[in-house]
Protein backbone atom coordinates (compact mmCIF):
# COMPACT_ATOMS: atom_id res chain seq x y z
CA UNK A 1 0.00 0.00 0.00
CA UNK A 2 1.39 3.40 -0.78
CA UNK A 3 1.40 5.43 1.80
CA UNK A 4 1.42 9.71 1.37
CA UNK A 5 3.71 11.38 2.94
CA UNK A 6 2.24 13.62 6.08
CA UNK A 7 2.63 17.83 5.47
CA UNK A 8 1.56 20.31 7.58
CA UNK A 9 1.14 24.13 6.00
CA UNK A 10 -0.68 25.42 8.82
CA UNK A 11 1.86 27.76 11.22
CA UNK A 12 -1.06 29.50 13.33
CA UNK A 13 -2.55 26.60 14.31
CA UNK A 14 -1.02 26.14 17.60
CA UNK A 15 -2.93 29.44 18.81
CA UNK A 16 -6.35 28.95 17.25
CA UNK A 17 -6.20 25.50 18.96
CA UNK A 18 -5.44 27.26 22.33
CA UNK A 19 -8.48 30.22 22.22
CA UNK A 20 -10.47 27.55 20.64
CA UNK A 21 -10.25 24.92 23.50
CA UNK A 22 -10.20 28.04 26.21
CA UNK A 23 -13.36 28.99 24.70
CA UNK A 24 -15.42 25.03 24.22
CA UNK A 25 -13.64 23.98 27.43
CA UNK A 26 -16.85 24.82 29.94
CA UNK A 27 -19.09 22.20 27.43
CA UNK A 28 -16.36 19.98 25.97
CA UNK A 29 -16.78 17.15 28.67
CA UNK A 30 -20.76 16.92 27.85
CA UNK A 31 -20.20 17.45 24.16
CA UNK A 32 -17.63 14.70 24.32
CA UNK A 33 -19.95 11.84 25.63
CA UNK A 34 -22.66 13.00 23.92
CA UNK A 35 -20.62 13.02 20.57
CA UNK A 36 -19.69 9.46 20.90
CA UNK A 37 -22.07 8.36 22.92
CA UNK A 38 -20.15 6.73 25.71
CA UNK A 39 -18.04 4.59 23.18
CA UNK A 40 -15.09 6.94 24.06
CA UNK A 41 -14.84 5.40 27.71
CA UNK A 42 -14.35 2.43 26.31
CA UNK A 43 -11.16 3.33 24.22
CA UNK A 44 -9.84 5.14 26.79
CA UNK A 45 -9.52 2.35 29.19
CA UNK A 46 -7.80 0.34 26.17
CA UNK A 47 -5.35 2.59 25.76
CA UNK A 48 -4.47 2.90 29.04
CA UNK A 49 -4.36 -0.97 29.77
CA UNK A 50 -1.68 -1.07 26.95
CA UNK A 51 0.14 1.87 28.46
CA UNK A 52 0.05 0.22 31.97
CA UNK A 53 1.71 -2.84 30.61
CA UNK A 54 4.81 -2.67 31.39
CA UNK A 55 3.80 -0.58 34.90
CA UNK A 56 4.99 2.33 34.26
CA UNK A 57 6.08 4.02 37.64
CA UNK A 58 5.66 7.68 35.41
CA UNK A 59 3.47 8.28 33.03
CA UNK A 60 3.38 11.98 31.11
CA UNK A 61 -0.53 12.80 29.44
CA UNK A 62 -0.20 15.15 26.71
CA UNK A 63 -2.68 17.29 25.70
CA UNK A 64 -4.68 16.13 28.77
CA UNK A 65 -7.86 18.36 28.30
CA UNK A 66 -10.08 18.25 31.08
CA UNK A 67 -8.24 15.54 32.18
CA UNK A 68 -10.36 12.25 31.59
CA UNK A 69 -7.09 10.62 30.34
CA UNK A 70 -4.82 11.20 33.50
CA UNK A 71 -7.76 10.75 36.14
CA UNK A 72 -8.10 7.11 34.68
CA UNK A 73 -4.80 7.06 34.80
CA UNK A 74 -4.35 7.70 38.08
CA UNK A 75 -7.02 5.29 39.16
CA UNK A 76 -6.22 2.38 37.37
CA UNK A 77 -2.09 2.63 37.49
CA UNK A 78 0.69 2.67 40.18
CA UNK A 79 2.15 5.76 38.20
CA UNK A 80 2.81 8.95 39.09
CA UNK A 81 0.98 11.21 36.75
CA UNK A 82 1.81 14.65 34.87
CA UNK A 83 -0.32 15.76 32.46
CA UNK A 84 0.22 18.39 30.10
CA UNK A 85 -2.06 20.67 27.79
CA UNK A 86 -1.93 24.79 25.92
CA UNK A 87 -5.47 25.41 27.04
CA UNK A 88 -5.56 27.08 30.76
CA UNK A 89 -9.61 26.62 30.17
CA UNK A 90 -9.31 23.26 30.05
CA UNK A 91 -6.84 22.56 32.37
CA UNK A 92 -8.78 24.33 34.82
CA UNK A 93 -11.48 21.85 34.60
CA UNK A 94 -9.24 19.10 34.96
CA UNK A 95 -7.68 20.21 38.17
CA UNK A 96 -11.03 20.66 39.74
CA UNK A 97 -12.58 17.13 38.77
CA UNK A 98 -8.81 15.35 39.61
CA UNK A 99 -9.60 17.78 43.29
CA UNK A 100 -13.31 16.15 43.20
CA UNK A 101 -11.90 12.67 43.37
CA UNK A 102 -9.67 13.68 45.24
CA UNK A 103 -6.71 12.94 43.09
CA UNK A 104 -4.66 15.79 42.83
CA UNK A 105 -1.58 14.45 44.59
CA UNK A 106 -1.22 12.30 41.96
CA UNK A 107 -1.36 14.14 39.01
CA UNK A 108 0.52 17.70 38.49
CA UNK A 109 -1.15 19.79 35.93
CA UNK A 110 1.18 21.50 33.84
CA UNK A 111 0.36 24.12 31.01
CA UNK A 112 2.78 23.31 28.28
CA UNK A 113 3.38 23.33 25.05
CA UNK A 114 3.64 19.12 23.34
CA UNK A 115 6.10 20.65 20.82
CA UNK A 116 8.63 21.79 23.42
CA UNK A 117 8.28 20.76 27.03
CA UNK A 118 9.75 21.39 29.85
CA UNK A 119 10.89 18.18 30.61
CA UNK A 120 14.81 16.28 30.98
CA UNK A 121 15.35 13.69 27.98
CA UNK A 122 14.41 10.06 29.19
CA UNK A 123 11.56 11.44 32.09
CA UNK A 124 8.80 8.95 31.63
CA UNK A 125 8.30 5.22 31.56
CA UNK A 126 4.93 6.09 29.10
CA UNK A 127 3.31 8.66 27.74
CA UNK A 128 0.05 8.86 26.14
CA UNK A 129 -2.03 11.09 23.86
CA UNK A 130 -5.86 10.87 24.00
CA UNK A 131 -7.67 12.96 20.92
CA UNK A 132 -4.41 15.17 21.38
CA UNK A 133 -2.25 14.65 18.25
CA UNK A 134 -4.48 15.11 15.11
CA UNK A 135 -4.21 18.87 16.87
CA UNK A 136 -0.36 19.27 17.13
CA UNK A 137 0.54 22.17 14.71
CA UNK A 138 3.31 19.58 13.76
CA UNK A 139 2.82 16.05 14.31
CA UNK A 140 6.37 15.29 13.15
CA UNK A 141 7.90 17.47 15.99
CA UNK A 142 5.57 16.26 18.55
CA UNK A 143 6.19 12.70 17.98
CA UNK A 144 10.54 13.75 18.33
CA UNK A 145 9.68 15.46 21.18
CA UNK A 146 7.67 12.64 22.86
CA UNK A 147 10.55 10.62 22.39
CA UNK A 148 12.76 12.82 23.77
CA UNK A 149 11.15 12.75 26.77
CA UNK A 150 10.62 8.92 26.92
CA UNK A 151 12.69 6.71 29.00
CA UNK A 152 14.90 4.32 26.91
CA UNK A 153 12.21 1.41 27.02
CA UNK A 154 9.57 3.98 27.73
CA UNK A 155 6.22 3.24 25.55
CA UNK A 156 4.18 6.18 23.64
CA UNK A 157 0.71 5.25 23.55
CA UNK A 158 -1.53 7.68 20.94
CA UNK A 159 -5.19 7.30 20.66
CA UNK A 160 -7.08 9.33 17.73
CA UNK A 161 -10.19 9.24 15.57
CA UNK A 162 -10.05 8.00 12.00
CA UNK A 163 -11.88 7.64 9.25
CA UNK A 164 -13.54 4.34 9.10
CA UNK A 165 -12.53 1.88 5.99
CA UNK A 166 -16.24 0.45 5.39
CA UNK A 167 -17.89 2.74 3.09
CA UNK A 168 -21.70 2.19 4.35
CA UNK A 169 -20.18 2.81 8.05
CA UNK A 170 -18.01 5.60 6.37
CA UNK A 171 -21.12 7.46 4.70
CA UNK A 172 -22.69 7.14 7.91
CA UNK A 173 -19.51 8.69 10.01
CA UNK A 174 -19.36 11.00 7.25
CA UNK A 175 -22.70 12.28 7.97
CA UNK A 176 -22.72 12.57 11.64
CA UNK A 177 -19.70 14.30 11.87
CA UNK A 178 -19.82 16.48 9.21
CA UNK A 179 -23.42 17.69 9.56
CA UNK A 180 -25.02 16.35 12.92
CA UNK A 181 -21.94 17.41 14.95
CA UNK A 182 -21.41 20.62 13.77
CA UNK A 183 -24.96 21.36 14.21
CA UNK A 184 -24.99 20.19 18.14
CA UNK A 185 -21.41 21.27 19.33
CA UNK A 186 -22.85 24.99 18.25
CA UNK A 187 -26.11 24.23 20.30
CA UNK A 188 -24.62 23.04 22.89
CA UNK A 189 -21.09 25.47 23.05
CA UNK A 190 -22.68 28.48 20.64
CA UNK A 191 -19.10 27.83 19.09
CA UNK A 192 -19.85 26.82 15.59
CA UNK A 193 -15.86 27.60 14.65
CA UNK A 194 -14.93 24.24 17.11
CA UNK A 195 -17.33 22.22 15.69
CA UNK A 196 -16.45 22.48 11.84
CA UNK A 197 -13.23 22.63 13.15
CA UNK A 198 -13.25 19.02 14.54
CA UNK A 199 -14.53 17.09 11.69
CA UNK A 200 -11.77 18.60 9.48
CA UNK A 201 -9.32 18.00 11.88
CA UNK A 202 -10.27 14.53 11.86
CA UNK A 203 -10.12 14.48 8.15
CA UNK A 204 -6.85 16.20 7.89
CA UNK A 205 -5.37 13.67 10.34
CA UNK A 206 -2.76 11.25 8.50
CA UNK A 207 -4.41 8.31 10.31
CA UNK A 208 -3.82 4.42 10.01
CA UNK A 209 -0.21 3.14 8.18
CA UNK A 210 0.34 6.74 7.64
CA UNK A 211 0.89 8.05 11.11
CA UNK A 212 2.68 4.33 11.70
CA UNK A 213 5.19 5.31 9.37
CA UNK A 214 5.37 9.08 11.17
CA UNK A 215 6.22 7.67 14.48
CA UNK A 216 8.66 4.98 12.70
CA UNK A 217 10.42 8.42 11.11
CA UNK A 218 10.80 9.94 14.01
CA UNK A 219 12.32 7.19 15.74
CA UNK A 220 9.80 4.69 17.54
CA UNK A 221 10.52 1.34 17.85
CA UNK A 222 7.89 -1.89 17.45
CA UNK A 223 4.90 0.38 16.59
CA UNK A 224 1.94 -1.19 16.11
CA UNK A 225 -1.79 -0.22 15.28
CA UNK A 226 -4.87 -1.20 17.28
CA UNK A 227 -8.48 -0.61 14.94
CA UNK A 228 -11.44 0.15 17.63
CA UNK A 229 -14.95 0.29 16.93
CA UNK A 230 -14.69 -0.51 12.66
CA UNK A 231 -12.14 1.67 12.53
CA UNK A 232 -13.33 4.74 13.71
CA UNK A 233 -10.59 4.97 16.25
CA UNK A 234 -7.26 3.48 16.34
CA UNK A 235 -4.76 2.88 19.07
CA UNK A 236 -0.83 3.46 18.21
CA UNK A 237 1.82 2.67 20.42
CA UNK A 238 5.76 2.82 19.86
CA UNK A 239 8.46 2.15 22.02
CA UNK A 240 12.08 4.23 22.34
CA UNK A 241 15.17 1.60 22.54
C1 LIG B 1 -9.81 16.90 21.82
S1 LIG B 1 -8.96 17.47 23.23
C2 LIG B 1 -8.53 15.96 24.01
C3 LIG B 1 -8.39 16.10 25.48
C4 LIG B 1 -8.18 14.83 26.28
N1 LIG B 1 -6.90 14.22 26.02
C5 LIG B 1 -9.27 13.81 26.10
O1 LIG B 1 -8.94 12.63 25.93
O2 LIG B 1 -10.45 14.18 26.17
C6 LIG B 1 -7.44 18.00 22.54
C7 LIG B 1 -6.56 18.78 23.52
O3 LIG B 1 -5.26 18.95 22.91
C8 LIG B 1 -4.74 20.16 23.40
N2 LIG B 1 -3.60 20.52 22.56
C9 LIG B 1 -3.62 20.78 21.24
N3 LIG B 1 -2.39 21.07 20.81
C10 LIG B 1 -1.56 20.96 21.88
C11 LIG B 1 -0.17 21.14 22.07
N4 LIG B 1 0.62 21.51 21.07
N5 LIG B 1 0.34 20.94 23.30
C12 LIG B 1 -0.46 20.59 24.33
N6 LIG B 1 -1.79 20.42 24.22
C13 LIG B 1 -2.33 20.61 23.00
C14 LIG B 1 -5.93 21.10 23.34
O4 LIG B 1 -5.76 22.26 24.12
C15 LIG B 1 -7.05 20.18 23.86
O5 LIG B 1 -7.23 20.29 25.24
Amino acid sequence: MEVKPYENSDKSKRKQVEEMFDDIAPKYDFLNHTLTMGIDRIWRRKAIRIANENKPQSILDVACGTGDFSILEAKKTSAKVTAIDISQGMLDIAVKKAEKEELLNGIEFIKADSLCMPFSDNTFDAVTVGFGVRNFADIPKGLSEILRVLKPGGRLVVLELSEPPNPVVKAGYSFYFHKVLPWWGNVISKNKAAYKYLPKSVDNFPYGERFVTLMKEAGYKNTKLKWLTLGLCAIYTGEKM
